[in-house]
């Protein structure tokens, strides 16, 4: 039987840290990870010269665990994260967290917090946040030799504050991620370089920057937190491609591509011109991502430049609307889910 769930106001829940009854810990020295479980302690203390503290030795993921309208609790491609964050702790010089052991402790730390998953067609979900942080003591510039792997679960609503909303991006003067540099992994270090443009555009009243590749300033890459997508004036989907590998590769967008492809939609994935762009080629605009599923971007505003996207309402535009309908009616199990993406844990 169903767990009965947590008394919260589903509803409007936003995109906040609030600590449930588990987190999942693994830690790893001598060369091995211990064999790992759920603990109700939700703060970690570590030695002052820890790896984390002095160079930065962290990755991370995002993933969402829902509610079915039979009461069941399923997650999305976890197979995908679990790959993605093995390919994040080669680059940072981390021991890679073994695949299958991270999708057990995901069901394991899921299942236990089942009380917090928010209820099917609240509009909330829990977010769950894995990660990994270099625990033990560095000096000399050099990876660490202890680390610990957590996860954290959290119950959230809409990643940007305007909801369900189309929202604003402008572009910033800051780059994301170097040619050759860790933009194509999921590192803290890429997002605490972003906090300063990311605190600029929120002071302008933009929900997020539109990064442009650093080598020649003339592709688009991603937003701070999201991958784009646009759509062509034939209602094709047009996907960026980073020629330096500077782009997360985003499972929301491996997805959707793969569910246009079955829908029919026609899909060209290639570098995008920002002056394309600014031309006005493209009908429909969005960001998308675990946190953000698809965000309609309305504008895109910086100096010299004021796009608007033609086919995108404050509700978004029709494809990517029917785009996001089809990934979340087979995130939620509503719609069948031909691909096998879905995985039941409770
Ligand atoms: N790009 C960046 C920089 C991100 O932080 C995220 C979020 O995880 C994404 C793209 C989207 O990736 P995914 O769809 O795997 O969540
Ligand atoms: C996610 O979408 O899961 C992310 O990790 C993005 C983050 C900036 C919240």
């Amino acid at each position: 039987m169903a767990k009965e769930k947590k008394n919260l106001d589903w509803g409007n829940l936003s995109f906040k840290y609030q600590p449930c009854d588990y987190s999942y810990v693994c830690n790893y020295k001598d060369g091995t990870w211990e064999e790992g479980g759920l603990s109700t302690e939700h703060t970690i203390t570590l030695s002052e010269d820890a790896g984390i503290y002095q160079y930065c030795q962290e990755i991370f993921e995002g993933m969402k665990a829902y509610t079915t309208e039979d009461g069941s609790i399923v997650v999305f491609r976890p197979d995908l994260n679990a790959k993605r964050m093995a390919d994040s702790a080669r680059r940072m010089v981390m021991p890679p967290f073994p695949e299958d052991k991270f999708v057990d402790a995901v069901k394991q730390v899921v299942a236990g917090n089942e009380a917090w998953v928010p209820p099917f067609g609240s509009g909330a979900t829990l977010y769950i946040r894995p990660f990994m942080i270099a625990t033990g003591e560095v000096l000399g510039l050099g990876a660490s030799d202890q680390y610990q792997f957590r996860i954290f679960v959290t119950p959230v609503g809409p990643y940007f504050k305007a909801g369900a909303k189309a929202v604003k991006l402008t572009v910033p003067a800051y780059d994301r991620a170097a040619p050759m540099g860790t933009g194509n992994i999921k590192a803290g270090l890429n997002y605490g370089m972003s906090l300063y443009p990311t605190l600029q555009a929120h002071e302008g009243g933009y929900s997020e920057n539109l990064y442009l590749d650093s080598r020649s300033r003339t592709y688009v890459e991603e937003t701070g937190g999201t991958n784009v997508l646009f759509v062509d004036k034939k209602g094709g989907l047009v996907v960026p491609v980073s020629a330096t590998d500077s782009i997360l590769p985003s499972i929301t967008r491996r997805s959707l591509v793969e569910l246009a492809q079955h829908l029919g939609i026609p899909v060209e994935e290639r570098p995008v011109r920002f002056d394309e762009v600014v031309a006005g080629d493209f009908a429909e605009c969005g960001c998308i991502g675990t946190a953000a599923v698809i965000s309609h971007v309305a504008k895109i505003e910086a100096e010299g430049v004021d796009v608007t996207f033609p086919d995108c309402g404050e509700e978004g535009g029709p494809v990517l609307r029917r785009l996001r309908d089809a990934l979340v009616g087979i995130q939620t199990c509503k719609d069948p889910d031909p691909f096998g993406w879905v995985v039941k844990i409770v």
